[in-house]
C-alpha cells in the first residue's frame, strides 16, 4: 500500500474574496508538521500555492512556501496552477522548488502515479479566454495511459470529469475556466487505459468523486477556502491510500472521505439511441 498526503490551493497571500490567503503559511506549517507524524511515502502538492500578484511579490511567496516545504520529511511531487503561472514562468517555479516540473511516471510498487503537469496558464485576452491544453500535453497523457501497466493515479492541478460546478462559489457562472476546453479529449485519451485508474486534481476548491468512463475522478477541496467554511479557512489537506481499493479522506473543516475500486474493464462502445434504432427497425 502507498500513502500519499496531498494539500492543494494553498493561495499564500492576501486575502480575497473567500481565499483565507492571510493563514496560509500558518496552515502549512500545520500540515507539514501533520504529514511528518503521519510518515506517507510522499507528498503531493496539486498547486496554486499563491494567490498572484506581480512576478517579484509571486516569486517571494512561492518562497515562503517552498521554505515550509523544505521541512516535509516525504518526497514532495509539487505541480504549477493557474496561479503559480500568471505572472511565473515553469522554470521560475522549478528554481524556487528546486524541483523539476515536467510531467513524470512515478513507480509506486502496486501503483504507478502519473503527475501530469499540463500547462495550467489562463489566458486573459479575447476570443480565447482560458485554459488551452498544448496537444503536447494531451499526448503525453494519451501515451502514458496506452503504455499503463500497473493502476495509475493521474495527478493535476486542473481537473477534467466534466463534473457539474453548480453551487461553486467560483466556477457555477465561469463553468469554462473549472476546466480544459480539451477535457473530453483527455477523458478520451485516458479510456484508452487498460489498467485501473483514478484521478485527483485541485483548482475547483471542493470536495467531489465524479465517475466517467469506470474512472473515479476526485478533487479536494483548498487549504484555505472559506466558502463552504463561514468565512474560516478550510485547513483542508488529505490522505490518500492506494491498494486493492482507494481509500480517501480529507480533514479539516471541510472533511470528506471515499473508497472507490477502480476497474480494469473499460466500457463497450455505447448503444446507439433508442429512437435511432427503432426508426431502423
Ligand atoms: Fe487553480
Amino acid at each position: 500500500m502507498t500513502r500519499i498526503a496531498i494539500v492543494t490551493d494553498i493561495h499564500h497571500g492576501a486575502p480575497s474574496h473567500t481565499k483565507r490567503g492571510d493563514t496560509a503559511l500558518e496552515l502549512v506549517a500545520q500540515f507539514v508538521a501533520w504529514s511528518n507524524a503521519q510518515k506517507p511515502d510522499l507528498v503531493l502538492d496539486l498547486g496554486d500555492r499563491i494567490s498572484d500578484i506581480d512576478s517579484q511579490t509571486d516569486a517571494r511567496l512561492e518562497r515562503e512556501v517552498a521554505d515550509l516545504f523544505a521541512g516535509l520529511d516525504a518526497p514532495l511531487y509539487s505541480i504549477c496552477g493557474n496561479h503559480d503561472r500568471d505572472h511565473l514562468s515553469v522554470e521560475d517555479n522549478v528554481e524556487i522548488l528546486g524541483a523539476d516540473l515536467k510531467s513524470e511516471v512515478i513507480d509506486l510498487g502496486q501503483w504507478q502515479l502519473a503527475l501530469w503537469r499540463a500547462d495550467t496558464r489562463i489566458n486573459r485576452v479575447a476570443p480565447n479566454i482560458g485554459f488551452n491544453l498544448p496537444e503536447a500535453d494531451l499526448l503525453w497523457l494519451s501515451q502514458m495511459a496506452q503504455r499503463a501497466e500497473k493502476p495509475t493515479l493521474v495527478a493535476s492541478h486542473v481537473p477534467f470529469s466534466g463534473h457539474s460546478q453548480i453551487g461553486n462559489y467560483y466556477f457555477q457562472r465561469n463553468q469554462g475556466l473549472s476546466t480544459y476546453p480539451q477535457a473530453e479529449r483527455a477523458r478520451a485519451a485516458l479510456a484508452q487505459a487498460q489498467v485501473p485508474v483514478a484521478c485527483i486534481a485541485g483548482h475547483v476548491h471542493w470536495n467531489t468523486v465524479t465517475t466517467v468512463d469506470g474512472i473515479p475522478h476526485m478533487t479536494q477541496q483548498s487549504l484555505t477556502e472559506s466558502f463552504t467554511t463561514c468565512g474560516e479557512p478550510a485547513k483542508a489537506w488529505g490522505m490518500m491510500t492506494l491498494g486493492n481499493k482507494v481509500h480517501w479522506e480529507v480533514f479539516g473543516d471541510d472533511p470528506f472521505e471515499a473508497r472507490v475500486t477502480p476497474a480494469r474493464m473499460r466500457w463497450t462502445p455505447p448503444l446507439a439511441p433508442l429512437l435511432e434504432r427503432l426508426a431502423a427497425e
